[in-house]
């Protein structure tokens, strides 16, 4: 067993035994929210924040150990891995979270991107074949640029000769490709997590027309977010390096028995994202098949059925942790706090023959309520992350 005693500070509080396990609330990173790398600082729907790895990893690992996160996403684990020196397995069914995590596990300077960004030709002339779906977002320059980046990475890629920076410049421009601030190619578009559908686009050009449709120098732009990404970059780069998987995470064949340490993760949350669609221009600009993507998507509606999904996923969580290897795993509240995942995933976890050590809520709106009830009521619409912890025995 873990010592719980020592998971936070004095002030954790204890609340009650729910489905046999303490449940802690306290705030348990938001103080240092602050001190986290800006490597972080990549948009993904549904991300969780640097803080949460940091947390479990200085807790419950030492350096050179195996850290995994089976639905990686922006690959916030693998990084914060990277930078406290442990090794890293980051999966995800969707290819895109490797294109937007591997290049900050192993950060170039800038010099480097600067010099390979002036080598790259975007006055290439190409066909205007995807152009009635992207001019909604991009001045005509702009996309013309865009379409050159995304040709000579595509052949560079085909040819096997795709570098290190070039997959920087990949992720830093995949980033870039829409949002409402300056710093991003599009026109005023809604949260850069999000890209809307062309029609929708449509809309929002005539609502916001006075924002201008403006043309974005590509290189400059890419040359501006690579600098803002690298300024906590440390001098010697701590990372060990690991793997990246676009596996299901109920089939990670490629993950050894008794091999990881500590597993940190956020599943879907039933059906509450659209990971492709809201990512479509993303997947258009690394030749992604969105459609083929969606299929193999955990994406359920009903809680049953997501149960059973995790339950599969909890069998195989057993496989590759180590004896005496820790878990946590970020649920939350859905169906506006009707469903709570955590009561979902905890029979699911004993089934698998993992141990559920507690649960920990972190709150920034910390409220010292007597019960576990109370704690669910208060914490409805805040900022709140659900962390179940478990352990190979
Ligand atoms: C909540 S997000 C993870 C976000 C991540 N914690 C981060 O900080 O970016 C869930 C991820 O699970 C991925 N996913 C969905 N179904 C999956 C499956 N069956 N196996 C592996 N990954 C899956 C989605 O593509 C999505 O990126």
């Amino acid at each position: 067993m873990i010592d719980l005693d020592n998971i936070s500070n004095q002030q954790t509080e204890f609340i009650k035994t729910e489905n046999h396990i303490p449940v802690y609330q306290d705030e348990f990173w938001t103080a240092k929210q602050r001190q986290m790398s800006s490597l972080h600082e990549i948009s993904y729907r549904a991300c969780f924040k640097g803080e949460l790895p940091h947390f479990f990893i200085d807790k419950y690992s030492q350096e050179g150990d195996v850290i995994y996160d089976p639905f990686a996403g922006r690959g916030t684990t693998a990084v914060q891995a990277s930078l406290m020196g442990r090794r890293f397995i980051s999966n995800d069914i969707n290819p895109l979270s490797a294109i937007l995590a591997e290049p900050r596990t192993n950060p170039p300077s800038f010099a480097a991107v600067a010099k390979r960004l002036e080598q790259i030709p975007l006055d290439l002339e190409l066909p205007p074949e995807d152009d009635q779906d992207l001019l909604p977002f991009y001045h005509p320059e702009t996309l013309q640029e865009l379409k050159a980046l995304r040709y000579y990475l595509q052949v560079k890629r085909a040819s096997g000769t795709e570098d290190i920076l070039d997959r920087w410049i990949r992720m830093v421009a995949t980033n870039r490709l829409t949002g409402h601030s300056s710093g991003f190619f599009s026109y005023y578009t809604m949260p850069p997590n999000l890209a809307v559908s062309p029609e929708r686009q449509k809309k929002i050009n005539l609502k916001y027309s006075h924002k201008g449709f403006l043309y974005k120098d590509v290189k400059a732009l890419i040359l501006k977010k690579t600098k803002s990404l690298l300024k906590d970059k440390p001098e010697n780069w701590p990372g060990l390096g690991g793997q990246f998987l676009h596996s299901d995470a109920a089939q990670t064949y490629a993950i050894a028995d008794n091999s990881v340490k500590l597993i940190i993760t956020s599943p879907p949350f039933l059906d509450q994202v659209q990971y492709v669609k809201d990512n479509w221009l993303r997947c258009w600009f690394n030749h992604l098949d969105a459609d083929q993507i969606e299929k193999r998507i955990t994406h359920l509606s009903s809680p049953e059925k997501w149960s059973q999904a995790m339950g599969q996923i909890f069998r195989e969580f057993y496989r590759v942790l180590q004896p005496g290897g820790m878990g946590a795993f970020e649920v939350g509240e859905v169906r506006k706090g009707k469903v709570y995942l955590e009561d979902l995933v905890l029979p699911e976890l004993i089934k698998a023959d993992l141990v559920p050590q507690a649960l920990l809520i972190n709150s920034q709106e910390f409220s010292k309520t007597a019960n576990i009830w109370g704690v669910k009521n208060n914490l409805k619409g805040t900022n709140t992350n659900r962390i179940i912890l478990f352990q190979k025995e």
